[in-house]
């Protein structure tokens, strides 16, 4: 459970940075006109991966803490901001990215043209990059706070 969570944690930092990644790449690949490389592919393949490893471990933390069986009193546990976050929102928006970046790379793949890829990339992937910062629990957010890293 707590190697979970620690794994979980850190791969965060994997996710953040090839999501980045992908996004300052989609945006000078746009303004620069280049051409589509496979390194732009291999960063958003990256990114794709962690999100799957962080879907992985999520769900599995989901089952092992109590967050599951929250959903059998879930009026009562949505009114507390912390259980409505964990049991609700965090998962819930995480999924959505996951599917925008799958969505992303499939029809980044497709696209005929590199501008055609890059405007996609940039569109799928920004969108799930704006998600998971949305959804992420800071340390500086206030109810919902988690450490910037954490150990066993
Ligand atoms: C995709 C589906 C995901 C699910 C179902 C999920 C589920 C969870 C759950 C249940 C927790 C609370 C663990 C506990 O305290 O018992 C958690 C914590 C956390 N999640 Fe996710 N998660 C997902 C994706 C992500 C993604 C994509 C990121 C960031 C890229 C992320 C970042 C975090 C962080 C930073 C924590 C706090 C870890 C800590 O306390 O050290 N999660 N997640």
């Amino acid at each position: 459970m707590v190697a979970l969570l620690v794994i979980h944690n850190f791969m965060r930092w994997f996710v953040l940075l090839f999501g980045i990644l992908t996004v300052v790449r989609s945006i000078g690949g746009l303004s620069a006109k280049r051409d589509f490389k496979p390194s732009d592919s291999q960063a958003n393949l990256f990114f794709m991966i962690g999100m799957d490893i962080q879907l992985l471990i999520g769900l599995g933390l989901y089952y092992a803490g109590d967050w599951y069986q929250k959903l059998e009193h879930l009026g009562q546990n949505m009114q507390d901001p912390y259980n409505r976050f964990f049991t609700m929102e965090h998962g819930f928006t995480m999924l959505i990215a996951w599917v925008l970046v799958h969505i992303g790379r499939a029809s980044v793949k497709k696209a005929g043209t590199s501008q055609s890829k890059f405007r996609k990339s940039l569109i799928f992937f920004g969108i799930a990059l704006l998600l998971i910062l949305v959804a992420t629990p800071w340390p500086f957010r206030e109810i919902v706070s988690r450490p910037w890293f954490r150990w066993f």
